[in-house]
């Protein structure tokens, strides 16, 4: 990578160093923390900083808070939680900048941990505001980023911060998280082993039009699932029944279809079609690629299932990202979970699945495990395989 890396940050013990991670992690109703992969994804670099002494000062958002301050948005048990994992002490301060903050890292000695409040508690942090950005540089002799899921955004705490520390001659570095994500996803996008299969899902076309875009120019193979199949059937003159469908984007699909010809871009050639879009309801295989009137696609169907298997058990690089249809419903769960195994089944191929929902797809088939890399981002994987340049990467110093 062209950017430093935390490895080449030597002799950095009681400096303090500010570390921004993507501490934005799934609650329940009560608070609870249902999933604390973006947690763990970020010990090496922690383990790494406390070992070689560092003050370590971490901090991130959590939620969409706006400005307000919200105790249901509070960073306190994700504090609690990553003690628990290191096995450490992790202090927490209720504030993201201020005095509070400044006595406490006054205070810190080489190798403690602290944890900051929701940075999104000040507006200013969304806004790149350059004043708060000075606030948070204050306390840090460097930076390290290692919230990959929130590179692509240019807030005071992944771009402005590090181009103010960066100024005054300090180190901004990226953690092994970061690195892990830009080798996998890079590597998928520069140097696939080939073939290379792409597996894109999800409700829009709209969504994913620069994906398609970028990887119609670097896949041997595209596979659409999802709702946004429908859209593309559509313009294709296939029945769509009452599924969900962007009528204003027909022209747009048209032109991608138009884009795609001579390449591998495979549609669903069959469905699972239900009477309503949720549980309990009445469902059945579709005859072909069209749905009937009055019904609703909710999942490809097993001979769309079969072709995609075929294509993903001959490939050598996979990237997927999109859920095949509903599976939040388990019935109609089936063709995205057998997309997941086949993917984890090709034990050949480097299988990197692009966050979010197809994060979550992988977990409950059960084969999170088995595929090669499962990215902490979702919508900055998806900016990624735009081609898209992340300002959170961006800003770094380069090596
Ligand atoms: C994510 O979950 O994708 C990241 O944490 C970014 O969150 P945001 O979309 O609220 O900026």
């Amino acid at each position: 990578m062209s950017k430093l890396s935390i490895t080449d940050l030597k002799d950095f013990r009681n400096q303090r160093a500010l570390v921004r991670v993507d501490y934005n992690v799934p609650l329940d109703e009560t608070g609870a923390i249902t999933d604390d992969k973006r947690i763990r994804a970020t010990v090496p670099t922690l383990d790494y900083l406390v070992k070689g002494g560092a003050k370590v000062i971490l901090c991130s958002h959590l939620g969409r808070p706006k400005g307000k301050r919200d105790p249901k948005q509070s960073l306190r048990p994700v504090a609690e939680r990553l003690a628990e994992i290191l096995g450490r002490p992790v202090a927490f301060v209720d504030d993201s900048i201020g005095e509070k903050v400044d006595q406490t890292i006054g205070i810190m000695q080489p190798g403690d941990v602290l944890l900051l409040e929701n940075l999104r508690f000040y507006a200013a942090e969304e806004k790149n505001d350059p004043a708060f950005a000075e606030k948070l540089a204050k306390n840090a002799d460097l930076y390290v980023n290692d919230a990959f899921g929130s590179a692509h955004r240019a807030h005071a705490s992944t771009e402005g911060v590090a181009q103010i520390i960066k100024k005054r001659g300090g180190k901004c570095a990226a953690g092994f998280l970061m690195e892990k994500e830009l080798k996998y996803l890079g590597g998928a996008l520069s140097s696939p082993a080939r073939p290379f299969v792409c597996i894109l899902g999800g409700a829009k076309v709209s969504d994913k039009i620069a994906v398609i875009e970028n990887l119609l120019t670097r896949a041997d193979a595209i596979l659409i699932g999802g709702a946004m199949a429908y859209t593309f059937l559509k313009t294709q003159g296939f029945g769509v029944g009452k599924s969900l469908v962007e009528n204003d984007k027909l022209d747009l699909a048209k032109s991608l279809l138009e884009k795609a010809k001579g390449k591998k871009f495979l549609l669903p050639s069959d469905h699972l079609q239900a009477t309503k879009p949720e549980a309990g309801a009445t469902t059945r295989i579709t005859d072909g690629p069209s749905i009937e009137d009055g019904w609703y696609g909710v999942d490809i169907g097993p001979q769309t299932i079969a072709r995609y298997n075929k294509e993903i058990a001959g490939a050598r690089t996979i990237v997927w990202n999109g859920p095949m249809g509903i599976f939040e419903v388990p019935e109609f769960s089936k063709g995205t979970f057998e997309v997941a195994k086949a993917v984890a089944a090709n034990k050949a191929a480097i299988s990197i699945i692009g966050g979010g929902d197809s994060a979550k797809a992988v977990k409950q088939a059960g084969v999170d495990k088995q595929v090669t890399f499962v990215s902490t981002g979702g919508g900055a994987s998806l900016e990624f395989l735009e081609g898209k340049e992340l300002p959170g990467v961006a800003a770094l110093s380069d090596k």
